[in-house]
């Protein structure tokens, strides 16, 4: 083999040119695969002294260069920039070091097409595990939020203009909920990807007579492929990692939103702190929220990579065609990219502080109790739609005024809805608002807190299964 590695040049004269031969390369990306690869060498080569192509021998040579190349790169890192084609030809190489010509009998029986299938869907287990870790700690991020305001108020929003006051617990929860979403989503893409396609072949399976389950589970898989093209061929399991990556990214970057909006001068419902804020270069006043922005901003990159992917797939025929290579360009950078904004946005909002003692102030205004006018005028026997109209009409006399609803002058109350001659501050005040919504999935602080307790009881579940099964 020459310094590149090269694995295919008996039928070949001339050189490769020297432009296609650097843009064919994939070792920059797929030398994450180094320690998949090595693994499917050493299952490989038992494999193949089962079936007697390799002697015992033989295969103790190769495992202990399997185990010498490991240390080394475990030590001193994968070369990435390294003359190799890609990660398969600098393994061989590496081997071939060690244990000379052994090195080539591995590759007996088998090809680079289920190779590589077998070490992608090796090294998604690992990154698909570390997904979910990340998962995890925003999810308690916002868990603990909710523990430690789970009757503060807030004022909530549709359309970004004032609604309803809600907690500030139930805010945090409803971001936990598409999170646990966005979990099951990576997990169902775990579980179906967790099958071993090596012993495919190039596309039509091997000769060799190697028991194809045993060679699974030696390698931690759940099961075996069972069709030879399909297992070379497809990368549908990579586009539903990439889907899961990217509706978490969604979702993560309406979480970094709302703290982004809650940090502004106008809003001033919370702050970052020194750990995730940066300065302007020129503005000496400046405090950015740049944590949550380079999340929100991470967004499209994820979203990219998931049209790259099936983009990549639309009409490719079966079985391996070399554009399949870039999928690990498309695929990985965006699951690193996915958990390092995990990682960012949890210690982000653990270092956000609300401004309880403002959000509990603003949620006595403007309006939000408009609704609950309505309900009250409703229980003294008014229809809804009278009643909406009637208070409809109070707020724009209180916006008058300049007062809120529940400081309506009795005077005034009395001119605009004769059917309620109450004291409205206590009925009216957010903590009452509050604590009508006591419904399962409403705000009412009772009801956040059970979903609190609920969280935290299922958070040590996330903890405690290994994170790739269910
Ligand atoms: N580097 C290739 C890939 O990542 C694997 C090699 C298969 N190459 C081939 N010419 N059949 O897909």
């Amino acid at each position: 083999m020459s310094e590149a590695g090269k694995m295919w040049g008996g039928r070949f004269q001339g050189e490769l040119d020297p432009f296609f031969a650097q843009f064919q390369k994939s070792l920059t990306v797929d030398y994450a695969l180094a320690f998949a690869d090595l693994e499917v060498n050493r299952a490989w080569s038992s494999a193949l002294s089962r079936a007697s192509v390799l002697t015992p021998a033989d295969v103790q040579a190769i495992h202990l260069a399997i185990d010498d190349l490991k240390a080394q790169w475990q030590q001193h890192g994968v070369p990435f920039d390294d003359p190799a084609e890609d990660v398969h030809s600098l393994v061989e190489r590496e081997l071939a070091v060690r244990c000379g010509d052994l090195a080539k009998r591995v590759h007996t029986g088998r090809s680079r097409n289920d190779q590589v299938a077998t070490d992608l869907r090796l090294f998604l287990k690992e990154l698909g595990a570390e997904l979910l870790a990340a998962l995890r700690s925003i999810t308690t991020a916002l868990v603990e939020k909710a523990e430690r305001h789970f009757a503060a108020p807030i004022p909530g929003y549709t359309h970004l203009q004032r609604a309803q006051p809600i907690t500030i617990g139930h805010w945090a929860l409803a971001h936990a909920e598409s999170l646990r979403r966005d979990r099951g989503r990576v997990q169902d893409a775990l579980a179906r990807l967790d099958s071993c396609p090596l012993g495919s072949g190039a596309l039509a399976g091997t000769p060799v007579k190697v028991d194809r389950l045993a060679l699974a589970k030696a390698l931690g898989f759940a099961s075996a492929t069972h069709n030879s093209l399909d297992a070379t061929a497809s990368r549908d399991h990579c586009c539903e990692l990439a889907f899961a990556a990217a509706m978490t990214m969604t979702n993560l970057s309406r979480l970094a939103e709302d703290c982004i909006i809650f940090a502004s001068a106008e809003v001033r419902f919370g702050r970052f702190g020194d750990r995730v804020s940066t300065g302007s270069s020129l503005m000496p006043q400046k405090r950015n929220p740049d944590a949550m922005e380079l999340v929100r901003g991470n967004t499209g990159l994820v979203h990219g990579a998931l049209v790259a992917l099936l983009s990549m797939l639309k009409g490719l025929p079966l079985a391996y065609n070399r554009d399949l290579q870039e999928d690990k360009a498309a695929l990985l950078p965006a699951l690193r990219r996915t958990i390092d904004c995990l990682r960012v946005a949890a210690i982000a909002l653990n270092d956000f502080e609300f401004d309880t003692v403002r959000c509990a102030a603003e949620a006595e205004r403007g309006y939000l109790n408009a609704t609950d006018l309505a309900d009250l005028l409703v229980a003294a026997g008014v229809s809804f739609r009278d009643a909406h109209e009637l208070v409809g009409r109070a707020v724009n006399r209180a916006i008058e005024i300049g007062c809120e609803l529940q400081a309506l002058p009795p005077a005034e109350q009395k001119k605009l809805f004769p059917q309620l001659q109450i004291d409205l501050r206590q009925p009216l005040s957010a903590a009452a608002v509050l604590s009508r919504r006591d419904v399962l999935g409403g705000t009412a602080p009772q009801r956040v807190r059970d979903e609190v307790t609920r969280w935290q009881r299922e958070l040590e579940n996330w903890a405690c299964n290994k994170e790739t099964s269910r």
